[in-house]
């Protein structure tokens, strides 16, 4: 079964699609990873990229689209898109691509989280300069401060976790992403778990969606 996951900004999608992808064998695609990696590779991707996302703004459509085109076309197995469709013109673009490809999406899964807890999720969230593993000065501390449990990596804050640029994001979301929660209603694929739970119960609440028949 093919998935998606969207919601706000921290909403848990990255931690959500990281579980999943380690205890059910989906593959990840996000396209905030592959974003992040080209600029990180200063690419000219990359640095195209960069513009829109440190002011915390979307990346032009057609270039997410090119992104996950390629990254379909290579793609074995099931797999969970993490932050892909973002706009309406995104997920138009979905379908005619899954086609392409015989593929489809059957479950879209929306992440519900209420803002105050997304900025305080946003604002503590630290990650590993190596691997990318994911942590809260709060609610997932390391064992060790500022380095990974997994690899031993740095932990730094994203440069859009600033509580300048997490504004921008959430009026991203709401104008942009959130239109998306009627488009799926209306294709009788849209599900939702309430993310204001802590990771294992949001996961929980996934898996019943997913064997959901
Ligand atoms: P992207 O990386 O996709 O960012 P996002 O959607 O804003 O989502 P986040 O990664 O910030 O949060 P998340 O929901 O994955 O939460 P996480 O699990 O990390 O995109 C970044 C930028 O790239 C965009 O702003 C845009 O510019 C560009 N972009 C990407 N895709 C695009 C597209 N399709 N079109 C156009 N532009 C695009 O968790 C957050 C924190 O909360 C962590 O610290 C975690 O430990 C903690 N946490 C998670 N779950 C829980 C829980 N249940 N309880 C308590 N804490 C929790």
């Amino acid at each position: 079964m093919n998935i998606l996951l969207f919601g706000p900004p921290g909403a848990g999608k990255g931690t959500q699609s990281s579980l999943l992808v380690s205890k059910r064998d989906f593959v990840q695609i996000s396209t905030g990873d592959i974003l992040r990696g080209a600029i990180s590779r200063k690419t000219e991707l990359g640095s195209l990229a960069q513009a829109f996302m440190s002011r915390g703004q979307l990346v032009p459509d057609d270039l997410v689209i090119s992104l996950v085109k390629q990254a379909l076309e290579q793609i074995k197995g099931d797999f969970i898109l993490d932050g892909f469709p973002r706009t309406v013109a995104q997920a138009e673009a979905l379908e005619v691509l899954l086609k392409g490809i015989e593929k489809e999406i059957e479950r879209a899964i929306f992440i519900s989280v209420p803002v105050g807890a997304l900025v305080k999720r946003l604002s503590g969230r630290r990650v590993c300069k190596l691997c990318g593993s994911v942590f809260h000065i709060e609610n997932k501390q390391p064992k060790l401060n500022g380095v990974c449990d997994s690899c031993g990596g740095e932990l730094v804050q994203r440069d859009d976790d600033k509580e300048s640029v997490i504004d921008e994001r959430m009026r991203a979301y709401s104008k942009h992403t959130a239109p998306l929660i009627e488009y799926y209603k209306k294709l009788g694929k849209y599900f939702e778990v309430n993310g204001d739970k802590d990771e294992a119960a949001v996961f929980a609440n996934i898996e019943e969606i997913l064997n959901f028949t």
